[in-house]
């Protein structure tokens, strides 16, 4: 039940699990994890790395299909070459953020950068699934590149607290990426003292993940620690607090999409059948193939 007046409180706190992920690069995941299924709209938090690859030793997920949701990756550190089979092709560099909708389907490639590849290094990064409505389930795919230099950002009163605003409006600042469905993706820095009250959509689905230092969450204060995910009960505000040392979390929070998700592998649906179809459809080659041409990074 909604009740606007109301600061979220923290309803329960959950460890990300590891794993791993397309050709063995390891992701650790809060959702979906035991006993949370999805975060409705949000069906995977997946955050890739820290990890520092030898030359040679960088893997990534090569050529795999997506129907009836959207992707979000959002880079902190390195590069990502991502390439599909609507011939887009983009990469991406820290900051930098790719909001892809699958919608019908499509195929795709999403690699560390050639040069990484080569040489090794560091990456860093996200990648978000987020649902999308039995509506827009098979609508046109589309590609939404934005570099880290267009991704509002914006800085506390007391200079604590900073904020790169990827969806939704925070401190001033909002989104320039259209999304689907009303969706909250924000990337929060906190130092020690820092002390925010945000607006947050009242009926959106919300959480918070830490993935560095500590934070402490809604009024009561509950401490979340780096590699938890804290999921937030209902409310139009919500309090966030620095802890110790510096803090780096994501809010993310959504409209509640209400439908039966069947999920198997890269696709997700309403129903089994749907799912058998989206199969049918990329075997028989209907979501495309990627056309490679030379390129150098
Ligand atoms: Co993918």
């Amino acid at each position: 039940m909604t009740q606007p007046d109301t600061s979220r409180e923290v309803s329960r706190v959950v460890d990300a699990h590891t794993q791993r992920e397309g050709a063995g690069f390891l992701v650790r995941r809060p959702v979906p994890t035991a006993g949370l299924r999805l975060v409705d709209p949000i069906l995977l938090i997946d955050e890739m790395g820290p990890v520092e690859y030898a030359p040679g030793e960088a893997v990534g997920a090569p050529d795999h299909p997506h129907r009836g949701f959207e992707t979000v990756t959002y880079l902190l550190e390195g590069e990502f070459e991502h390439e599909d089979s609507a011939g887009h092709h983009g990469l991406l560099r820290p900051g930098d953020v790719q909001w892809m909708t699958a919608g019908g389907g499509v195929v795709h490639s999403e690699m560390p950068s050639r040069r990484i590849q080569r040489e090794g290094g560091k990456v860093h990064g996200f990648q978000i699934w987020i649902n999308l409505p039995a509506r827009l389930k098979l609508t046109q795919p589309r590609y939404q590149g934005i570099e880290a230099s267009r991704i509002p950002k914006a800085t506390s009163a007391d200079g604590l607290a900073r904020v790169s605003v990827i969806a939704g409006e925070a401190l001033g600042a909002k989104a320039v990426i259209d999304t689907h469905t009303p969706v909250v993706f924000q990337d929060w820095t906190l130092e020690p003292g820092a002390d925010l009250r945000l607006p947050v959509p009242p009926g959106h689905r919300a959480v918070v993940y830490v993935f560095q230092g500590e934070a402490l969450v809604g009024e009561r204060g509950q401490r979340v620690r780096e590699g938890q995910l804290a999921l937030l009960g209902d409310g139009a505000t919500l309090r966030l607090r620095g802890g110790s040392s510096t803090a780096r979390l994501l809010l993310l929070a959504g409209a509640p999409i209400e439908e039966p998700v069947a999920h198997y592998g890269p696709f997700v649906m309403n129903t089994r059948e749907e799912l058998e179809q989206a199969v049918l459809d990329y075997r028989s080659g209907k979501m495309g193939e990627i056309t490679r041409t030379a390129r150098l990074h």
